[in-house]
């Protein structure tokens, strides 16, 4: 369960709303995934609702960031993670029920993107909300992008991202031996001893 608090504000309304309902939709799934059982048909359903609305989301943001004039270099880096979600995403979704695991793919799916929307929102949103401030304020988008790792993080906000890295790498390391297990299955397939 992802609860919304003030750490998350990048004080621009309207993409705290967007993030406050991609929270909103995320906090759906976990009921629906529990002790390795798996509710197939409104996992699919939320997961389309949350897919569409994230990819709004990036597209708006993406927009926000031209109207604002942000650095280009800032531009691209946000774009491919937003793109890299997707992707992910999608490619967890493809393997949701054709693997013997099921529920523990599902709660890792649960996971992966309550820790990539925390560390995304508390990473580069807030450095992109940053730079909209400081460009406002007169800056030129490149002192903007410049001075884009001042952004002040308390330590309640520091212990949340350091966690979801922490999780996201956990992950990404059970990916990890997930496909080299199955390349050694292969491997000892076509080479029998
Ligand atoms: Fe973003």
């Amino acid at each position: 369960m992802l609860t919304w608090s003030d750490h998350f504000s990048v004080k621009i309304e309207s993409v705290d709303i967007q993030h406050k309902k991609l929270f909103e939709l995320l906090n759906l799934l976990p009921e629906n995934v529990t002790e390795g059982v798996c509710r197939q048909a409104p996992i699919d359903a939320i997961l389309t609702e949350l897919m569409a609305y994230a990819g709004q989301h990036f597209v708006d943001e993406e927009l926000l960031m031209q109207h604002h004039h942000l650095d280009p270099r800032h531009i691209n880096v946000h774009r491919m993670e937003h793109k890299s979600f997707i992707y992910d995403i999608q490619n967890m979704q493809e393997h949701l029920y054709s693997e013997e695991e099921v529920g523990d793919i599902a709660e890792k799916l649960v996971s992966f993107i309550t820790s990539w929307l925390i560390y995304h929102i508390l990473g580069i949103d807030r450095i992109m909300a940053a730079q909209i401030f400081a460009i406002h304020h007169g800056a030129t988008p490149e002192q903007a992008y410049e001075a884009r790792h001042a952004v002040n993080y308390d330590a309640a906000t520091t212990h949340l991202m350091l966690d979801s890295v922490l999780d996201l790498w956990h992950l990404s390391m059970d990916r990890c031996h997930k496909l080299e297990a199955k390349l050694a299955a292969v491997t000892a397939a076509k080479h029998p001893k």
